[in-house]
């Protein structure tokens, strides 16, 4: 008896040690989250990621709060290789080459005339700004969550905007903001360094 309960513990000893440690759990802290969450510019092409996941991933980045809860940002989400080859050719070559093997690329994109807005009126003199901070805001949540589920993703700004809109039909009257790649990290990303809080805070 005493042998199978040590084999047993032995087991799951090995199972909890088998996990990648670049892939958090679900469970995983928030401060490891915000800790491993890098901007990742090489992915591992031989790992996919389910509709269902980037659907999880999505349904967290709809929860971000938005002005008056106007929820202006949008997902085109490209999992065909038809369509995520044709989106790799609008991102520039540097872009291309580092996500090259994302195995999804989302554009993300946001109304304009609602964040900020009362009736058709800017409400102060940020105006459609308001729909980039929400969209950015939604973006947030989306990284984090992927991140929290073992993904890596990374921001892209570079990107060709008018024939991302006709890839995918995106309405005049949404702005194309960023690119994203979501997947998983082929090895270890840069650490770049981030500013000291004594030169972005100011206490009064
Ligand atoms: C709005 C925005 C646009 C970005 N565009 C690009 C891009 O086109 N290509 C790229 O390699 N990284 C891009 N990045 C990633 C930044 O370079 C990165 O977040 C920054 O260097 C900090 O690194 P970290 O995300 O690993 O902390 C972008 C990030 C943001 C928020």
């Amino acid at each position: 008896m005493k042998k199978i309960v040590t084999l047993f513990g032995l087991l799951a000893l090995l199972l909890s040690c088998s996990g990648n440690p670049q892939e958090p759990a679900a469970s995983v802290s928030f401060d490891s989250v915000l800790a491993t969450r890098r901007s990742v510019r090489s992915y591992d092409a031989t790992k996919s990621v389910s509709e269902a996941q980037v659907r999880e991933i999505l349904a967290a980045a709809q929860e971000a709060p938005s002005w008056a809860n106007q929820q202006p940002s949008k997902y085109y989400v490209a999992v065909s290789p038809e369509k995520v080859r044709a989106l790799q050719e609008l991102i520039g070559p540097r872009n291309k080459e580092n996500v090259a093997g994302a195995p999804v690329l989302i554009v993300s994109t946001f109304e304009r005339g609602k964040s900020g807005f009362f009736r058709d009126t800017p409400s102060n003199e940020i105006g459609d700004g308001w729909g980039a901070y929400d969209n950015g805001l939604s973006n947030a949540y989306f990284i984090l969550k992927a991140r929290a589920m073992g993904f890596d993703t990374l921001i892209m700004g570079f990107r060709e905007s008018e024939p991302i809109r006709t890839l995918f039909g995106i309405p005049e009257n949404e702005e194309v903001m960023a690119v994203i790649a979501l997947g998983y990290r082929a090895g270890e990303p840069n650490q770049p360094q981030h500013r000291k809080l004594d030169e972005i805070a100011r206490f009064f």
